[in-house]
C-alpha cells in the first residue's frame, strides 16, 4: 500500500503542469525560431501555416503538442520523426506552452541587421568557371524547381537546376530553408537570386552552382525583384516579417 501511494505521488509530481514550474521562455522562443517560424511566422502571425499564438489558436496545450508529434497529414506539417533527435517531448510541450500563453510577437529586423547577416561564401568571384561547369547548349534553358523539403529546412531544402531541353538534371543548390522564389538575373546570364522562407537571399552563381553571398533581408520571404537593368537588387520589404 505504501508502494502504491509512493507511485501515486510520483504521477502526481511528473503530471504537474508546465505552467507550474518557471517556463522558459527565451529557450521556447528560441525553439520556435529554428523549428517553426520558415512555415508559421517569425512573428507566430501565420506564414504557410496558420497563426500560432494565445489569440488566434484555437487549440489546448496538449493539442498543440500532439499535433506536433503527428503533423497535419498530408499537409505541409511535418510528422514529428521529421524531427527526431531535435525536439523532445519537454521541447514539444515548451513550445505548447508558448503558443498556448504568449501573444503574437513583434520581431524587429532593421537595415543594421540585414548588413550584419552579409556572408561571404566566395570572397572573389574572379576566381569562379567562365563558362558552365555541365553540359548544356543554351544556359537558358536553365530551368530551377524550388524543393521545400519536409521541414522547409535542412538538407532537403535546395534548389535543383535542369537543363529544359533534355529534363537532365545539372545541379543543385543548397538553401539551409525552404526556397520560395527565384529570379533570373536581366543582364548577366551567370547569376540567379533566390529567396527562401526564412528570408535569406541567396546570390547563385550558375555557372559553378554555388552560392556566392548571402544576406537575411527579413525573417520570412516569399518575394524578390531583380530590376531590368541589373543594377540593383532589392528584396521586397526589407524590414518587416510578413507581407
Ligand atoms: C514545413 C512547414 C511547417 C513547419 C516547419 C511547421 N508547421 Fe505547423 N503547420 C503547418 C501547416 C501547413 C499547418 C496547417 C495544417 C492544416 O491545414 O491542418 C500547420 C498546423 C499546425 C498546428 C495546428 C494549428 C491550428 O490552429 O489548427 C500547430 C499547433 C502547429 N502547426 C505547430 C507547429 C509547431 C510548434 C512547429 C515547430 C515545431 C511547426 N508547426 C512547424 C506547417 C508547418
Amino acid at each position: 500500500m505504501k508502494k502504491m501511494r509512493a507511485v501515486v505521488a510520483f504521477l502526481v509530481i511528473a503530471g504537474t503542469p508546465l505552467a507550474c514550474a518557471a517556463f522558459d521562455l527565451q529557450r521556447a522562443e528560441r525553439l520556435f525560431a529554428q523549428h517553426c517560424a520558415v512555415c508559421h511566422g517569425a512573428d507566430r502571425g501565420g506564414y504557410i501555416g496558420p497563426a500560432l499564438n494565445r489569440d488566434e489558436t484555437k487549440l489546448s496545450r496538449g493539442e498543440v503538442a500532439e499535433v506536433v508529434l503527428s503533423g497535419r497529414p498530408p499537409t505541409l506539417m511535418p510528422q514529428h520523426p521529421s524531427w527526431r533527435g531535435a525536439l523532445s517531448a519537454k521541447d514539444r510541450d515548451l513550445l505548447a506552452e508558448l503558443v498556448t500563453t504568449q501573444p503574437k510577437s513583434m520581431p524587429s529586423w532593421g537595415i543594421d541587421d540585414v548588413r550584419k547577416s552579409l556572408q561571404v561564401l566566395v570572397a572573389d568571384e574572379a576566381t569562379l568557371p567562365s563558362a558552365p561547369r555541365y553540359k548544356i547548349d543554351r544556359i537558358d534553358d536553365l530551368m530551377a524547381v524550388m524543393s521545400r523539403g519536409r521541414r522547409a529546412a535542412g538538407k532537403e531544402a535546395k534548389v535543383l537546376f535542369f537543363d529544359g531541353r533534355t529534363h537532365r538534371k545539372v545541379g543543385e543548390v543548397p538553401t539551409v530553408f525552404g526556397p520560395h522564389l527565384m529570379d533570373f538575373h536581366p543582364t548577366d546570364e551567370r547569376w540567379a537570386y533566390v529567396r527562401d522562407d526564412a528570408g535569406w537571399v541567396h546570390k547563385v552563381d550558375l555557372y559553378s552552382m554555388r552560392t556566392v553571398r548571402k544576406v537575411r533581408a527579413g525573417l520570412n520571404g516569399t518575394s524578390l525583384a531583380v530590376s531590368r537593368d541589373g543594377r540593383y537588387r532589392p528584396p521586397a520589404r526589407t524590414c518587416r516579417t510578413r507581407w
